[in-house]
């Protein structure tokens, strides 16, 4: 069932809290590294600004886990916002205190307050209700635009929503429609290029996209698990053993359900897990002892290509080799290369591949790339998501 969003509610003029995904990446001199998150949540803010409201921002940021620790503050948000915006935000110096009580209520029509991290207080995570009442206390309305932390069930995701109309903003909106269309309504041929380095941090999305895709890619070093399981030697590759059955159910599975499964031909192998080890490429069915996979090879390049040429709607997660160590990254670069030039539905489904692809200067080239990580696998695994279960159904 779809949710309510910011634009079926009245809220003119009002007071409105809004949950937002401001846990970006940070250098440490708490420089923003990449305001992504940031910049995804202008469209809301803008939209409540237009309506005269007076606009309570709340995040979190790393995992301080109930302390307040400097490095977390979301001071360095705030300054970035208002750039952006072009406009004062300000910034509170506790999160249900003295300071942000008394900011929230001198705020005027069209003013910002953005609170500090929420994870200051251990009662954020544990949902604790008294907190998620302290919270929705800065609100007539509660808007939830932080897709990313949509899979927690938090005060601030989920316990606040017992105390306040709660709808969504046009981030979470724009996620929904465009990873659940991609799933539940593809246009096919539909392919999946799943990536990453274990099979089993991916056997849910697998399980899920089995039931749905045409043709699954597989790439990163979850591909040796598969390789292992076909009776090849994998070297010092990452191997999960205990999942050997598990990548032959799988391929099983996908011959039932007439899924094109397409595992790495070749492979470039290192010596060593080094930015400048000894490289060549390999047949994947002979990586030699001693020799580590960290890429897909040319031909599987060319390969995967020209299928991915013949989808209609492709979704991606997770990078196919080690693409922090630029001469491991060819593969996954020459396959965002070739997905910005193909005319197809393109969704990225958030974390590493997203980075990856941002890193490749393509990413205007896609037709949506998720902010969740965590987020985006547990809905591209078919699950539900608790902070958008609990928003208002339409
Ligand atoms: C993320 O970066 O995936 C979200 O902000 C959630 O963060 P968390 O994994 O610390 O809950």
């Amino acid at each position: 069932m779809s949710k309510k969003t910011i634009k079926d509610i009245d809220l003119k003029g009002k007071k409105v809290l809004v949950r937002c995904d401001f846990n970006v990446p940070m250098d440490e001199n708490q420089n923003i590294t990449d305001n992504t998150r940031i910049v995804a949540a202008i469209p809301t803010i803008k939209y409540l600004l237009e309506n005269n409201c007076k606009v309570v921002l709340c995040s979190h940021l790393g995992r301080p886990k109930g302390e307040v620790k400097k490095e977390f503050s979301l001071k360095p948000v705030a300054k970035e916002l208002s750039i952006l915006l072009n406009k004062e935000v300000i910034m509170a110096e506790d999160v249900i205190g003295e300071d942000a009580k008394a900011k929230a209520e001198n705020l005027k029509n069209g003013d910002i307050l953005l609170l500090e991290n929420l994870r200051f207080h251990r009662e954020e995570t544990d949902n604790d209700p008294e907190f998620a009442k302290e919270l929705a206390s800065f609100g007539e309305i509660f808007v939830n635009d932080a897709f990313g932390t949509a899979h927690r069930a938090h005060a601030s995701t989920e316990g606040v929503t017992k105390y306040l109309p709660a709808v969504s903003g046009f981030l979470i909106e724009k996620e929904l429609k465009f990873l659940g269309e991609a799933i539940t309504n593809p246009e096919r041929p539909f392919m999946a290029i799943l990536g990453g380095k274990k099979v089993s941090d991916k056997i849910g999305v697998i399980e899920n996209l089995i039931e749905k895709v045409d043709t699954l890619l597989i790439g990163g070093a979850m591909a040796y698990t598969f390789f292992k399981a076909m009776g090849y030697e994998v070297g010092n590759s990452i191997c999960e053993l205990d999942k050997l059955d598990l990548a032959k159910e799988i391929m099983e599975k996908a011959k039932e359900k007439n899924v094109k499964f397409m595992l790495p031909v070749d492979t470039k192998v290192g010596k060593e897990f080094d930015e400048n080890t000894e490289s060549k490429t390999v047949l994947s069915s002979e990586i030699p002892a001693g020799w580590e996979g960290f890429d897909i090879g040319p031909e599987t390049i060319k390969l995967y290509s020209e299928e991915l040429k013949k989808a209609k709607t492709i979704v991606w997660n997770g990078p196919l080799g080690l693409f922090e160590f630029e001469q491991f990254a060819t593969g996954t670069n020459s396959i965002a290369k070739i997905l910005s030039e193909i005319d197809a539905v393109k969704i990225i489904g958030g974390g590493d591949s997203a980075a990856a692809v941002e890193k490749s200067g393509l990413a205007d080239k896609f037709t949506h790339i998720s902010t969740g990580g965590g987020a985006s696998l547990e809905f591209l695994e078919g699950k539900k998501l608790p902070g958008i279960e609990a928003l208002q159904d339409k």
